[in-house]
């Protein structure tokens, strides 16, 4: 699998000269176009982290039944994506039709998506606007209306159209118009379907998306399964930390049904996946990836094997505190409020009026890490609650900065909430209790 990766990584020549020239221009952000989909980012499964093109019936059953069984679903991992490698045949859509493989799906696709609606899920597919998908399958070019009526007659809930790697040099017009037809092809159904444009953060996507109805576009290239590989692994793959880095300052273009998706989660892969490069990240990294990516709102989509996690990362995995972060209603985004180095603060404001914040130490020491509502927040807040959502601990009330040990790669996120000042608007300081959390 790793080969067929090839023909993707890189922009070329052509690609980078389209960028350069594309960065002069002024930035436009159209409104976005609802299909009234998506309206916090989905959750779910997604079968390329782990499986890559090596999937089926059984595995997508036994997937959904496992997620059932370990409380993910009630979690809220509803979404159950079929990635590359659900069709029948590899080679360019001119010579083939698209269907699935009815080796791999003996009941069609169709069975899939009834067996998880009927236990409270949505099922996922992946296409692409070219002649063929990234793995070399069947695309949809010159058939997206039929292919948008098929997969709604199946009952699809989701669409991954995937032109990283058949369109990765085509001008902004060209990603604008496949993108466009694809969602009007999708919205002419009486079923929602929502969108996936998948376009390695390549074209400034995230700049016009959302106005052609694309519910979630990927702002980098592949996730690694690596916490802080040193550089651009294979020239391809983006880290956690390079996807993070990659999404400050696109924070406005995300919101309720158009949303910056840093790519699939990595966490419970531990190295061993069968599509991802990467040699794994530790229990705690890959809860910082976990804790980084609700944060930032983008889509969370478990890449691992979800019949055989272990303890911890479903621990991690089905923190509801923490999902709740990402599935808030406002549909804030976090921005970075702090960068002290490798000492940075992440912040957004929730539907309650309460605020979550997250300490992020990038270093290789354990830190002491503080965190002032009113400089970092721009907030008056004289007297508030700090919540450890790791530790589902209330640590009491402060009226005076806190600060928190945060050790290596790890996130430490609070919630913190406003309580009443005193009449002249002063802080209330005999009510504090330390500022300092453990
Ligand atoms: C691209 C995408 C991946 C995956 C593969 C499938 O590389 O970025 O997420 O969908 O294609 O071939």
């Amino acid at each position: 699998m790793a080969n067929q990766k090839q023909h993707c990584r890189g922009l070329g020549l052509v690609g980078l000269i389209a960028m350069a020239f594309a960065s002069t221009l002024p930035a436009a952000q159209p409104a976005p176009r609802s299909n009234g989909l998506a309206l916090t980012p989905p959750v779910g499964w997604s079968s390329w982290n782990n499986f890559g093109d090596d999937i089926n019936e059984q595995l997508v059953i036994e997937s959904i039944d496992a997620m059932i069984a370990n409380g993910m679903r009630d979690a809220g991992y509803v979404f159950v994506n079929l990635d590359d490698g659900w069709q029948r045949h590899k080679g360019a859509r001119k010579d083939h039709p698209l269907e699935y493989d009815p080796k791999k799906f003996p009941r069609g696709i169709s069975y899939l998506a009834d067996y998880a609606h009927q236990r409270g899920m949505k099922l996922g597919i992946y296409s692409g606007p070219g002649q063929t998908t990234c793995a070399g399958y069947t695309g949809s070019e010159g058939h997206e209306a039929e292919d948008a009526r098929m997969f709604a007659s199946w009952g699809v809930d989701h669409l991954k159209y995937d032109s990283c790697c058949s369109h990765r040099e085509a001008p902004k017009e060209e990603l604008q118009k496949i993108f466009r037809t694809m969602s009007n092809a999708l919205m002419s159904q009486q079923r929602g379907i929502v969108l996936h444009a998948c376009h390695c953060g390549w074209g400034d996507i995230w700049e016009w998306a959302g106005a052609l109805g694309v519910n979630h576009w990927r702002i980098g290239q592949d996730i690694s399964d690596d916490f802080n590989y040193p550089g651009n692994r294979e020239q391809y793959y983006f880290d956690v930390l390079d996807q993070l880095d990659r999404g400050v300052g696109l924070e406005k273009y995300s919101g309720p049904g158009h949303w910056n998706d840093y790519d699939m989660l990595i966490v419970g892969l531990d190295g061993k996946s069968k599509q991802l490069v990467g040699t794994g990240a530790s229990n705690i990294e890959y809860r910082t990836h976990f804790s980084l990516w609700a944060m930032v709102s983008s889509p969370m989509l478990v890449g691992a094997d979800v019949r055989k996690l272990d303890k911890y990362s479903l621990e991690t995995l089905t923190n509801k505190e923490v999902i709740a972060l990402n599935q808030d209603p406002a549909g804030n985004v976090a921005h970075k409020v702090r960068d002290d180095g490798d000492l940075e603060v992440f912040a957004r404001e929730l539907a309650d009026g309460s605020h979550a914040v997250l300490l992020l130490n990038r270093g290789a020491a354990t830190a002491t890490m503080t965190f002032s509502p009113r400089a970092d927040l721009q907030v008056p807040m004289d007297r508030y609650s700090i919540r450890d959502l790791w530790q589902h601990r209330d640590l009491g009330t402060y009226d005076i900065p806190f600060t928190a040990e945060v050790q290596s790669h790890e996130a430490r996120v609070f919630r913190i909430r406003q309580l009443s000042t005193s009449a002249n608007g002063r802080s209330v300081s005999d009510a504090a209790e330390q500022g300092s959390v453990q």
